[in-house]
């Protein structure tokens, strides 16, 4: 027989939380996930709570493992704000009420006030429409080349569909813990790298990874081992639903950069892209047309075959800066499948040079508008 939310519920009745409270009344519930008499849902706590409600997070399980029919229970422990050691008191503790959970809350402006990671100067989100279009190519790629510009990178990447740095960049390993609860980043081509990947199982069925999103993007932000950053680039999960949009918010952002296909169908989709970031108040740093005409690699002529130019002209009627195309090329395809991004490993090849561009098209954006001289230069010891 199948598993209903309401044995789940019942079950959970029977588990207090630190207060007593039994945990359906205690507002900390996100919405429960039943599959297949797979249970998942996450409970949303305070940060500086968290150790208290662990045990209750375990208890939880138990209980519901202990529902006839239910073959595994998975409980996600999501703190609602960072410890942020320098941070300022909270007045009182949030409306209770409003702790939905992640992919069902409402869209407001991004708070201004939400707290950045300790260390790490910029983050900016990259995004797309769409799933297919080069993404995840074009992040590694721009996130190089703002490594070339001198600036020390870190990667996140938040794709939860198809978390792609793993196999962009190679890492087989995964990361390490530090004093039992933090993760170190896996270093690769001089950038501190972190991918939804290494937490969240490929085989994990999709219907969980939505609700576990965001204890995976706050994990991946906070509990995390940045150290010092110039940049973080974050490669985002495809399209411009409640998911991404609640991803929006959770991170901190400076800026995001939209990849788009010439084609219209994906301009479409790169105009709701930059629709969702203005919603939220994310500046948009720019458009990149990825794909943007055929670079023939015996001959070298350039073909536009998919009406190219698209994205620029998009770009100017959305008010958006244009930062560059990238052209179709099997070399950039052959390099990033094998982990050999080719700002990293032709770095005197006409992509990279590209991919530069676009890169100190991003930074003077970052700095604050117009293109101007010499970026900062951060020289590692
Ligand atoms: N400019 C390009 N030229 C050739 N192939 C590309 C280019 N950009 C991306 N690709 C290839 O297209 C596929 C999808 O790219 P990916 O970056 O994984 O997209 P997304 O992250 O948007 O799903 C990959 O095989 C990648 O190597
Ligand atoms: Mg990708």
């Amino acid at each position: 027989m199948a598993v209903t939310k309401e044995q789940v519920l019942a079950a959970l009745a029977k588990v207090p939380s630190p207060d007593g409270t039994p945990l359906p009344q205690a507002r900390v519930l996100s919405d429960v996930v039943v599959t297949d008499g797979k249970v998942f849902f996450s409970l949303t706590v305070d940060s500086a709570a968290v150790k208290g409600w662990e045990p209750v997070r375990k208890a939880a399980e138990m209980a519901v493992r202990g529902v006839p029919g239910v073959q595994s229970a998975l409980v996600a422990l999501t703190a609602e704000r960072a410890a942020g050691a320098a941070r300022a008191p909270q007045p009182a503790p949030a409306a209770p009420a409003a702790r939905g959970h992640a992919p069902h809350a409402h869209a407001h402006p991004a708070d201004k006030t939400q707290p950045g990671i300790p260390g790490v100067d910029a983050i900016i989100a990259v995004a797309s429409g769409k799933g297919g279009v080069g993404k995840s190519t074009t992040a590694v790629n721009l996130a190089l080349g703002l490594r070339d510009l001198g600036l020390k990178v870190g990667m996140l990447d938040a794709d939860i569909y198809g978390p792609s740095l793993p196999k962009l960049l190679a890492i087989k390993e995964k990361p390490q813990t530090i004093g039992g609860n933090r993760l170190k980043p896996i270093e690769r081509y001089g950038m501190s790298v972190m991918s939804i990947g290494f937490l969240i199982d490929e085989e994990t069925p999709m219907i969980w990874r939505g609700p576990m999103v965001m204890s995976a993007i706050t994990q991946m932000l906070r509990e995390v081992e940045w150290g010092k950053l110039d940049v973080m680039v974050v490669d985002m999960p495809p399209g411009t639903g409640d998911a991404q949009l609640t991803m929006a918010q959770q991170v901190p952002l400076k800026g995001a950069v939209i990849v788009s296909t010439p084609q219209d169908l994906a301009l479409l989709d790169a105009r709701r892209g930059v629709a969702m970031f203005k919603r939220v108040n994310v500046p948009v740093l720019g458009v990149v047309e990825n794909m943007s005409y055929f670079l023939c690699p015996e001959c070298g002529t350039r073909s536009d075959i998919f009406s190219h130019g698209g994205a620029r002209h998009e770009a100017e009627r959305l008010g958006v800066p244009f930062l560059g195309e990238v052209p179709l090329h099997m070399t950039i395809r052959e390099k990033s499948d094998a982990g050999l991004p080719v700002v990293a490993t032709e770095p005197d090849g006409p992509h990279a040079k590209i991919y530069r561009d676009i890169a100190a098209q991003v930074l003077a954006q970052i700095k604050g508008g117009a293109a101007r001289a010499a970026p900062k230069i951060v020289i590692e010891a």
